[in-house]
């Protein structure tokens, strides 16, 4: 990732958790990039604990001077400055121009709960790896006491994910105890297990429901989707939705794969009866990261884009609106983004991910990321105390750079997502999902309305 990733600022950010390694002295950390965990001893961990983004280099420097006033301080220097480069060319550190100052931290709105890595698919361009279930899942009792804890913090919608999280087999407790508690809720399934019982279940817990449909045929969703009949089984399970008087979402992750079947699948989910259909930009993530070339052209998303605000006039299913579609149509608002203006979505502020091990993260394209976890931590403290969050949270649109920055709908979409961006490590640079910034890196001005 090329953060700020230079030692010419000031402040340096470590966001991931350390730990101990059992019956050593040792410490450990690791970030998504690294496929071993990297080593410490004593004080390269206390160093990193220091650099929170709220001490400057000299403050750490300071620190260790009072600490240990026996070491010749341009020893101590050398040394600290040493753990730091090294961390910083493994891209555990980042840099900050200035110190690190967040306000009150709100709860969240929504928390997308992946309750489960267990899938019976095996999704080729799957976010989140999912297939078996993972040895280190929350145990259900914590699954249980985090319901409560989310909805006495202040959580209002748990919008449950995986894996599939029908194959859960303590969904339906959990899903019940969602419900007692007050939160609202949402499922994201494939569809394949859905039953006429199942679908009446939720349709009695008022839960929001989305199916995954990535082709209008057996032959272009099952590619992506391989499984026994997925595809057949998907739309069983949207006609038991729609049965139970659902109002339904289908969603569809829009890939080489499948763009020149978008329009097909809009009519099947209009022959069905679906109310509603979400077009998913492709995130290559997880198993998707290993599908290069299935990701379509910020150009081509362009076309899509055109393409569905055309058909919405004509359908009567809703066209969730897409990230850019304001920009296409010219309605997006066009003034300079003000100075505290906080860059991307409402990842690690109005929502966060929880994975199946427990990490928190601003949502699930951040998978892979060692974060901090509320498997053995209260859901609140990890909420306010994530490093990896606050490391978010504290970043503004002034930390863009590229055709973002020079972008006249900045002030309106704050940067967008940077989940591609940070995949392809370059949170700050110009966002790689979005033809605007790509036709001014080419032509040095929107060609778009
Ligand atoms: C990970 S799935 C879990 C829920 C369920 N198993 C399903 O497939 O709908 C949640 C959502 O992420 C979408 N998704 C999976 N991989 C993705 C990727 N690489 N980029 C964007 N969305 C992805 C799925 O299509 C689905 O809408
Ligand atoms: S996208 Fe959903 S159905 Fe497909 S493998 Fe991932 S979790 Fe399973
Ligand atoms: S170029 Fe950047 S700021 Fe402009 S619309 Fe695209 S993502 Fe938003």
């Amino acid at each position: 990732m090329t953060m700020e990733c230079h030692r010419n600022s000031d402040v340096p950010y470590f966001a991931f958790p350390i730990r101990r390694e059992s019956g050593t002295s040792q410490f450990s950390t690791s970030n998504h990039l690294q496929e071993r965990p990297l080593m410490l001893n004593v004080q390269a961990a206390e160093i990193l604990r220091l650099a929170d983004g709220e001490r400057s280099l000299n403050e750490i420097m300071d620190y260790f001077e009072r600490r240990y006033p026996h070491v010749e301080p341009s020893l101590l220097r050398e040394k600290i400055l040493q753990v730091l480069d090294a961390m910083t060319r493994t891209e555990l550190i980042w840099w900050r121009d200035k110190p690190v100052r967040l306000h009150a931290i709100e709860p969240p709105r929504t928390i997308f709960w992946e309750i489960t890595s267990l899938c019976n698919l095996k999704c080729l361009h799957c976010v989140v790896s999912a297939g078996k279930r993972n040895s280190d899942e929350l145990s259900v009792d914590r699954c249980f006491e985090l319901i409560r804890e989310m909805a006495g913090f202040g959580v209002q919608n748990i919008a449950f994910s995986g894996g599939e999280p029908l194959m859960h087999p303590e969904f339906k407790n959990l899903a019940e105890a969602v419900a007692a508690s007050g939160m609202s809720i949402q499922v994201a399934t494939n569809g394949t297990l859905v039953t006429r019982e199942i679908a009446q279940w939720l349709r009695d817990l008022r839960a929001d429901v989305q199916v995954s449909l990535d082709g209008s045929t057996s032959l272009i969703h099952d590619k992506m989707r391989p499984g026994n009949r997925a595809f057949e089984k998907a739309v069983r399970g949207i006609r038991h939705l729609l049965g139970a008087g659902h109002v339904l979402t289908v969603g569809s992750v829009v890939s080489k794969n499948n763009r020149h079947d978008i329009k097909n699948i809009i009519t099947l989910c209009e022959n069905l009866g679906v109310q509603n259909f979400r077009l998913i930009p492709f995130v290559p993530k997880g198993r998707g990261g290993t599908f290069a070339g299935m990701e379509i052209t910020a150009s081509e998303m362009k076309a899509i884009t055109e393409m569905l605000i055309s058909e919405r006039k004509r359908r009567k299913i809703n066209i969730i609106p897409l990230e850019f579609e304001k920009m296409v149509q010219g309605t997006a608002c066009v003034q300079p983004a003000s100075p505290g203006q906080s860059l991307g979505c409402g990842g690690a502020r109005a929502y966060g991910t929880i994975t199946p091990a427990g990490e928190l993260l601003p949502c699930h394209f951040f998978e892979g990321v060692r974060a901090d976890s509320v498997a053995g931590h209260a859901f609140a403290d990890v909420w306010i105390q994530s490093r990896f969050l606050n490391y978010f949270r504290s970043l503004t649109v002034h930390d863009l750079h590229g055709a973002c920055r020079d972008c006249r709908w900045l002030s309106a979409c704050a940067g967008s997502c940077r989940a591609i961006n940070f995949a392809k490590g370059d949170v700050f640079g110009a966002n790689k999902g979005c033809w605007i910034a790509e036709e001014i890196e080419n032509d040095g001005v929107a060609a778009t309305a």
